[in-house]
């Protein structure tokens, strides 16, 4: 069904379904020493509304629960209209150190008196990007007096790599233009390597969950609302709910990222220095209550993903899984990927500041009891309901019910 929505190819299917996936041979053409794969479950989110468009959204994750709670928060937000997502030009960051300086000022001037010939320098080697409408984009230049080395100039190269997440391409640029840099300063270059902490290339998404749809048998919609907005206040003052909030969100967000084949520690390392930005660790999302009393989420982070390049297409199942969420470029999977992110945190806050979480994992315990019991087929639902009715979930009673319930 899911082939057929995509209009997968026989081999794009296999591909997902992990048959015909990633082979030893493709393996070692991308790392070395390869002795193997490795799998890891492919789930599909649903109920994704973005923009007005419906989505299909490939995860990769080992954790229950992640994309069940993501489908259900997706069905919420779609009840609300969906996900309105933005996102910035793919512009990445790269680095120059530079060392052994006079004076730090006067090297930023003369770097900068340079500007318009340096980016000609970084187009030079980087035509295709060019040709595709990217390239250098601006030289920005950060000194830094006061360091243990001493001071240092810190020049930052922009630029816009369209649909590759872009570290080859800002990694060959910043070596080409660093001798440039040494002549212009008559300093020593040291670093030469992109920045993760990719805050020209952000991605946004926010909704509007309708308070009705929060409601439970205990919690009445205002009150659910309302516990939402506490749950995410805490995330906003205190950084050891923040880093357990975030890793929530990242939670969704990694699993896309790598079902495309993109760089998951990139984003994470982007995510977390985002998020630590003001000095002081925080919430990458933001939940209010609207004039009607409905929740509103808000979400915001950098989003170095590609469409090409990298292992995008290297790998077949990647490949496969971009042509599933049918993204037509980087901006939007960075922009699917916020809506994801923002979706997975309105999942585990809705569970925490609800029933807990604990109620849907003692179901999959109960499960791994029941099995473990010897329950096969519809037997296990009958044997997990019956220990979850009677709150005792321990494998002794399961194997009671097992044999209870065959006769
Ligand atoms: C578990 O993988 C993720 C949560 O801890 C996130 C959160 O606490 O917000 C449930």
């Amino acid at each position: 069904m899911v082939g057929q929505w995509a209009n997968l190819t026989p081999e794009e299917q296999a591909a997902l379904l992990g048959v015909g996936g990633l082979n030893a041979v493709q393996a070692d053409h991308m790392i070395e020493n390869a002795i193997g794969v490795y799998g890891l479950p492919l789930g599909v989110a649903t109920n994704f509304l973005i923009n007005g468009r419906d989505y299909l959204i490939p995860m990769v994750v080992e954790e229950p629960s992640v994309v069940a709670g993501l489908s259900n928060a997706a069905r919420l937000f779609r009840e609300g209209g969906g996900f309105i997502t933005s996102s910035d030009e793919p512009v990445m960051i790269g680095q120059i150190q530079v060392l052994d300086l006079a004076d730090v000022y006067v090297a930023a001037g003369a770097v900068m008196a340079q500007r318009q010939q340096l980016l000609a320098e970084a187009d030079k080697v980087s035509s295709s990007i060019v040709q595709y409408g990217g390239g250098a984009r601006d030289l920005q230049v950060r000194p830094i007096v006061d360091t243990p080395v001493g001071p240092m100039l810190i020049v930052h190269l922009l630029m816009d790599t369209r649909d590759a997440m872009g570290a080859n391409t800002i990694n060959t640029a910043l070596e080409h233009i660093a001798p440039f840099i040494e002549q212009a300063t008559g300093g020593r270059v040291n670093l030469r390597i992109l920045s993760n902490l990719a805050d020209h290339r952000k991605a946004r998404a926010e909704g509007t969950i309708p308070k009705a749809e929060l409601t439970t048998d205990k919690l009445s919609g205002e009150d659910a609302v309302q516990a939402i907005v506490e749950a995410g206040v805490f995330a906003e003052v205190d950084p050891y709910r923040a880093a357990t909030h975030n890793k929530g969100i990242m939670n969704g967000i990694d699993a896309v990222v790598i079902a495309t084949g993109n760089d998951w520690r990139a984003i994470e390392a982007g995510a977390h220095a985002f998020a630590a930005r003001s000095g002081r660790y925080t919430s990458l999302t933001e939940w209010w209550q609207d004039d009607d009393g409905n929740l509103q989420g808000y979400i915001e982070l950098p989003m170095a993903v590609g469409t090409v390049g990298g292992a995008t297409r290297v790998h077949p199942a990647a490949g496969a899984a971009l042509k599933l969420l049918g993204v037509e470029s980087a901006r939007e999977l960075a922009e699917v990927c916020a809506a994801v992110g923002l979706g997975q945190n309105l999942a585990a806050m809705r569970a925490l500041a609800t029933e807990g979480i604990q109620r849907g994992h003692m179901r999959l315990h109960a499960r791994q009891i029941a099995v473990a019991a010897g329950a096969s087929g519809d037997l296990i639902n009958r044997v997990v309901q019956a220990m979850i009715t009677e709150n005792n979930i321990r494998l002794e009673r399961a194997r009671q019910l097992v044999q209870e319930m065959s006769k």
